[in-house]
């Protein structure tokens, strides 16, 4: 019993660590993605659903990294600089789609 309590406890401290975006928050990123219209232009290249620019199979970000510097660069698309905190709750949101672990 001591020891399935341990791996439990193991386990979610790994997942917690592992988590690429710490800071981040879904929702809050899903508001400013909202409130910006983020998908304006991504809608018109993907001829639809903006949202398969980021699983399409020749996307362009494949790091948290990439993903973190496409948003300070898209943010300039919409006259915006995203602080540090924006941007990781942006790149939590869009981690629905990019599934980095
Ligand atoms: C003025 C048009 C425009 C706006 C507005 C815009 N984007 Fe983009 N976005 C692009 C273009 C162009 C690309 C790159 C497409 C390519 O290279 O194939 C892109 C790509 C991306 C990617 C990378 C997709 C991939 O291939 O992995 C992310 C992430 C992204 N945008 C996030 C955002 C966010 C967040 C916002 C809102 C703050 C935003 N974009 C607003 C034009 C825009």
């Amino acid at each position: 019993m001591k020891l399935i309590s341990a791996l439990i406890l193991l386990c979610t401290a790994t997942a917690a660590l592992a988590d690429p975006f710490p800071t981040g928050n879904a929702l809050a990123g899903q508001k400013l993605f909202v409130k910006y219209d983020c998908n304006q232009c991504h809608n018109k290249i993907m001829k639809g659903d903006g949202n398969k620019i980021f699983t399409r199979i020749d996307r362009k970000r494949n790091t948290p990294e990439g993903l973190i510097e496409q948003i300070g660069m898209c943010g300039g698309n919409v006259d915006v600089h995203f602080t540090p905190q924006e941007t990781q709750y942006l790149a939590a949101y869009l981690n629905r789609f990019y599934k980095f672990k």
